[in-house]
């Protein structure tokens, strides 16, 4: 549970022009973006540069230089005027855990979803990133680092004031919602105590040390063959990274001890992490055709029709469990703040991607939340979220800027 510094709602007045950035796991995105209050029309223009793959498990040097490098090339190629007296202001989203003594501010405290990156872990990212940019003058101010699932929140509330929460269900998973400062016990906040504050909940985390929840020997074969065993639990249960890798763990298993595809080479199953979600989709809901020829052009298999259909059950199952896993997530705020309604803007390849997250996760919200059988509607939704590490980064650095002007944190 991160505090972020991010202090409250947008109230749909917020414009200016804001540069961009997100890093994700292979790529980053830079944005230049108009923001026109609640009622116009946002403009963004955007580049995507992909991360060479050294990077993943490269050091701090490399990755900040590949950053202030493509952030130098975007401003270049648009002829982005800022000056050492007028920067151009910077959302940065930084998609992992970090503790935040304010907004342009953020100590790594793990990398998680798989990256590796040395000399990161411990240190303020905001701050690598500024000397990064420092060393080639660019004329551009951090204003705000963000996580993803409050950017979603705050992109979402942008637009729609009944969105209670930001969720990402995709390479992981994760969400955000607006809490008290006065309800926030584990630091003092120099804040009045009714001062709301987006909380980065980082529940991929959850069951780290306690281990309550079930697990087979599959997903304990994955937390153990991870860069980083016995984090991320929760994650590693339901988080699109994982989802393909625990099937391809199962079918190998089942083709090791001779149940499945018998006598044929499985050399290609054998390789980690080579499905992925997109692969138990189309298992799930594809016709057979169509799953039999990705089979041969994957993974070089040709299984039977009983086969595919012990192998559609297996996606199913494993897709399930993740969607009420990632319903458990979002109750749980619901619960505690005692949310009765509203929109769970979610975000992410698991939510926009799989066909049926999305009711799966709803049906779910209703068990838990105990809600009527016969009601006309479900109280809380999930809807798709905008557009979080853009619009929302911009939104947020524009609140942060206004909040600067008035005199405020
Ligand atoms: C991981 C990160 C978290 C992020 C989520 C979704 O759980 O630790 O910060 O919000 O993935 O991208």
């Amino acid at each position: 549970m991160n505090v972020t510094w991010t202090l409250g709602f947008p109230t749909g007045n917020e414009k200016g022009q804001y540069l961009t950035m997100d890093l994700g796991g292979t790529k980053l995105r830079v944005c230049w973006i108009k923001l026109n209050q609640r009622h116009g029309q946002t403009e963004l223009d955007q580049d995507v540069y992909q991360f060479p793959s050294a990077v993943k498990t490269s050091d701090a040097d490399t990755l900040w230089s590949f950053i202030a490098d493509s952030l130098q090339d975007f401003v270049g190629k648009r002829s982005l005027q800022g000056t050492a007296e007028n920067p151009l202001p910077l959302g940065f989203t930084f998609s992992y855990p970090a503790s935040q003594d304010y907004i342009d501010h953020g100590v790594l405290q793990t990398w998680t979803k798989g990256l590796a990156i040395k000399g990161v872990e411990g240190e303020d990212a905001a701050g690598q990133l500024r000397d990064a940019m420092a060393k080639r003058n660019l004329p551009i101010r951090l204003v705000a680092l963000i996580n993803d699932t409050t950017g979603a929140m705050i992109a979402s509330a942008y637009n729609d004031p009944d969105t209670i929460v930001g969720a990402i269900f995709g390479t992981g998973c994760n969400a955000a919602y607006m809490e008290n400062v006065g309800s926030i016990r584990k630091m003092k906040i120099d804040l009045p105590p009714d001062t709301p504050m987006a909380i980065n909940c980082e529940y991929g985390a959850f069951d780290n040390a306690h281990r309550v929840l079930p697990r087979t020997k599959y997903d304990v074969a994955i937390d153990e063959e991870s860069p980083k065993p016995g984090e991320q639990s929760f994650e590693k249960l339901s988080a699109g990274l994982y989802l393909g890798e625990i099937f391809r763990q199962i079918l190998l298993d089942l083709y090791e001890r001779q149940v499945v595809l018998k006598g044929q080479d499985a050399t290609s199953l054998k390789q980690p992490y080579a499905l992925d979600t997109g692969f138990l989709s189309a298992l799930e809901n594809d016709p057979l055709p169509g799953v039999k020829a990705q089979f041969a052009e994957l993974l070089k298999l040709k299984p039977t029709d009983e086969e595919l259909w012990l192998c559609h059950r297996l996606a199913e199952i494993i897709a399930i469990r993740g969607a009420r896993l990632c319903t458990c997530g979002i109750s749980a705020i619901c619960r505690m703040k005692g949310i009765k309604s509203g929109h769970v803007a979610a975000d992410g390849s698991v939510a926009n991607k799989h066909p049926t997250f999305k009711q799966r996760w709803a049906q779910a919200m209703g068990e838990v939340l105990d809600w009527p059988q016969d009601r006309k509607e479900d109280p809380i939704t999930i809807t798709s979220a905008e557009d979080g590490s853009g619009i929302g980064a911009a939104v947020i650095a524009a609140m942060t800027e206004e909040r600067a002007r008035q005199g405020n944190m």
